[in-house]
């Protein structure tokens, strides 16, 4: 509901301060045209009421067609008191509230309608944890351009995506919704996404303005607790939590949204520093900040701000454009201004940032969305991609003799509660995906087995994920043993990621690990698919997995796309964007650490079953490890596996030593030494043996997707010059650095072989 603007005073105060306004803007900057608008003109026209309603963004409250849009809402519209509005979903919503705002507003000003389009609109593309295990960018942004044809057709031009919380920590539930824990690949992806988004030009109607999130730092909360505190050091910052931004931004991201977190002890919403000096003068970031939800007046719950009038100051002096939902500025800005807490630049700043999205985005030419675009919704074309995507983010982790692919000559046991999940196979944040439209796994098997279906046998075994019920066992159980091969679809409900759905122990939920051992006892080789929103800590089960496939929430068309890559249509591609711990208490588990002073790669090394009795701690070696779990993963970042067998070669550089301002050429030969065609992603990391702060002992760099055909081997070369080995100090510079480099051009970050070099 809409918070009056409540004190009398501030009524009252109205009136001198738009006085003010005018005197103030005497001294107008240039004017200055946007898309056929003159901001500046424009800015220079409108009340102080006006103004700081720009900057005010609400829930429609649940409208659901024009009628039951709230009274309060409409009048605060026509006064000019609000400037955009999320969770907007509907053409006819959104035209209505646009109609009061371009026909009655003050200065027919129209708003912008946002919501959350994370993965897709109608047509589910897979979580962006799945889309970045493609390692294949140009499916990323012809997903979220597609996601955008859509969503406009609804009339929304705003979307909070992608975010690109580069993220450690898989019990963090937003872990779905990133691109993993490389910094390097979210900037890619980052690119791609808002490229897609934003499309050619803003100016498009069926472009989206993407947001950038959230700025910065947020995964890092302690412990994958969602919201909680996080501490990131000057260079860790700037090294790892920044660059992707930095790259959304040189990509032109039309908006970015702050954190909620607290970080370093200032809330972002608040921060100053990292909003100024960091975001605009560093990152160069000139388009619009905006609060995450309801961000601004909970920096009283931080104890940060004393009251929700001090939140409103603090935030729109750390630079916050617009506040999402909670309504500070809109009820304190007026009474801040006239008391000097803030000024009136500092409102105008916002504003006309405000005034010039709205004005990229053509709304003043054209505020109305058309509908005409709905009867494309979910089109076979729209499917197709959601496919391909789907197929591509599929990672192969285990395929013990060669069991897949399968056969639709061979008997099939269908099992598990991920098999008809039309709606959980969407994951976190499909907002507006309707189940209607998913094909399951077991839609996908039935087409498969369409001459045989009798050898198609399907039972559920656990009604969903999370459940301990047993009663369906002896059925799954008793199809298995009829089976000649099991396949489980296992793994996590779209619920149990996502914010806020942050998990403390990230193994397989419900009764589904004693189903696979009940499986496995059978006798029966027994593949598993996982769909989760995470890495699933399978330490207790892995052995008795014989095939595993990493399947993330795959979105509509999971079930085609698993049948394509089980049945060797597809000959699987795609890669972990993040490390795979074996349990929980491993995470957070990445690949680009420090050595340490102790590494535990190069030390004895003694799990605990095997330490003798009355041991002393010195004889068993002092590595940085865990003594149950050790120090290596289940499996590596950048792994994957296919129905084919790729071969590297020794990494090479084209000289041992160089010159700094050279080029230098990394490569090794890659070959296909299956009989299938194959897409391999060849990966260059680097390390930096010594620096002035201490360097990870692996860094991505570079990777290309190559085909290769059977027996085919290709030389694949990498070019790197200074600027790539550049990392920032302790004192925030960034650095070249001279010396010793370690490199791999390596099918994942676990590869022993690498080549050195120098540059002087
Ligand atoms: C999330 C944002 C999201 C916003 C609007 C918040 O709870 O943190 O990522 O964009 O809600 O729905």
């Amino acid at each position: 509901m809409i918070k009056r603007i409540q004190q009398a005073h501030h009524f009252i105060l109205a009136a001198f301060c738009t006085i003010a306004v005018f005197s103030a803007n005497t001294q107008a900057e240039p004017s200055t045209k946007v898309n056929g608008v003159d901001i500046e003109q424009l800015l220079n026209s409108m009340s102080l009421k006006e103004k700081i309603g720009q900057l005010h963004l609400l829930d429609t409250g649940g409208a659901t067609s024009a009628e039951t849009i709230d009274g309060e809402i409409k009048e605060a519209i026509r006064q000019g008191a609000m400037g955009s509005f999320i969770n907007v979903n509907s053409t006819e919503v959104a035209n209505a509230l646009q109609r009061i705002a371009v026909e009655e507003g003050p200065h027919k000003i129209p708003l912008i309608m946002a919501r959350d389009v994370i993965h897709g609109y109608k047509t589910i593309f897979p979580i962006p944890l799945g889309q970045a295990a493609t390692w294949n960018p140009s499916l990323i942004e012809k997903g979220s351009r597609i996601s955008a044809i859509e969503a406009s057709a609804d009339g929304i031009r705003w979307t909070f995506a992608p975010m690109i919380d580069v993220s450690r920590d898989p019990r963090w539930g937003r872990i779905a919704e990133s691109y993993g824990e490389d910094a390097y690949l979210n900037g890619i992806f980052a690119q791609a996404a808002v490229n897609g988004f934003q499309g050619k030009t803003l100016d498009d109607p069926t472009s989206l303005a993407a947001c950038a999130k959230h700025f910065v730092g947020y995964s890092a909360v302690e412990g994958g607790r969602d919201y909680n505190t996080t501490y990131i050091p000057e260079p860790l910052m700037h090294n790892y939590y920044l660059p992707p931004f930095k790259d959304a931004i040189d990509s032109k991201v039309a908006t970015v949204m702050a954190a909620f977190t607290d970080v370093n002890g200032i809330p972002a919403t608040a921060n100053h520093y990292l909003m100024q000096d960091v975001l605009r003068k560093e990152l160069q970031f000139d388009g619009v900040l905006v609060s995450d939800w309801g961000a601004v007046d909970e920096l009283v719950m931080h104890g940060y701000a004393k009251d929700s009038e001090h939140a409103a100051q603090l935030a729109m002096k750390a630079g916050i454009d617009i506040e999402m939902v909670s309504e500070d500025y809109v009820s304190f800005a007026e009474g801040l201004l006239y008391e000097g807490r803030i000024s009136m630049q500092d409102i105008d700043t916002k504003v006309r940032r405000v005034l010039t999205l709205k004005a990229k985005l053509g709304l003043f030419k054209r505020p109305y969305a058309d509908a005409a675009g709905k009867q494309d919704f979910v089109n076979a074309e729209y499917r197709q991609a959601a496919k391909l995507t789907a197929m591509e983010s599929l990672v192969l982790l285990k395929n013990h003799d060669a069991i897949l692919p399968l056969k639709t000559s061979q008997k099939i046991a269908l099992i598990g509660p991920m098999a008809d999940a039309a709606f959980d196979q969407m994951g976190t944040w499909a907002l507006d995906g309707e189940k209607k439209y998913s094909v399951t796994v077991l839609d996908a098997f039935n087409d498969a087995f369409q001459d045989n279906p009798k050898a198609l046998r399907y039972a559920s075994a656990i009604p969903y994920s999370r459940s301990y019920e047993e009663e369906g066992f002896k059925a799954a159980i008793k199809a298995a043993k009829k089976s000649d091969v099991i396949v489980m679809i296992a793994g996590e409900e779209a619920s149990l990621s996502g914010e806020a759905h942050s998990r403390a122990d990230i193994t397989l939920p419900g009764a589904q690990e004693k189903l696979i051992k009940a499986l496995k006892g059978t006798g029966k080789p027994l593949v598993v698919v996982l769909m989760a929103g995470r890495q699933i800590a399978l330490k207790n089960v892995i052995a008795d997995i014989d095939s595993l496939i990493m399947a993330w929430h795959p979105g509509t068309m999971a079930g085609p796309a698993i049948a394509d890559v089980v049945f060797g249509k597809f000959n699987p591609s795609g890669r972990l964007p993040v490390t795979w711990p074996k349990v929980s208490g491993q995470v957070p588990i990445y690949y680009n650490i420090k050595n340490t002073g102790r590494p535990a790669h190069s030390r004895p090394f003694t799990f605990m079953e095997n330490f003798p009795l009355e041991a002393h701690q010195h004889t068993l070696g002092h590595a940085t490890n865990y003594i149950d779990a050790g120090f290596e993963p289940q499996f590596p970042f950048g792994f994957g596996l296919s129905y084919s067998n790729v071969e590297y070669g020794q990494t090479k550089t084209n000289k041992a030593k160089f010159k700094r301002d050279e080029t230098f050429e990394i490569s090794n030969t890659v070959k296909n030494t299956g009989d299938k065609t194959v897409t391999e992603t060849v990966q260059l990391y680097i390390r930096d043996i010594t620096g002035t702060v201490t360097r990870p002992i692996q860094e991505l760099k570079r990777f290309k997707r190559i085909e290769l055909q059977p027996g085919e081997e290709k030389r694949v070369s990498f070019t790197l010059t200074k600027q790539d080995l550049k990392f920032f100090n302790r004192d925030v510079d960034l650095v070249f650095e001279a010396g010793t480099f370690h490199a791999w051009v390596a099918p994942h970050a676990m590869t022993k072989e690498h080549t050195v070099f120098e540059v002087l």
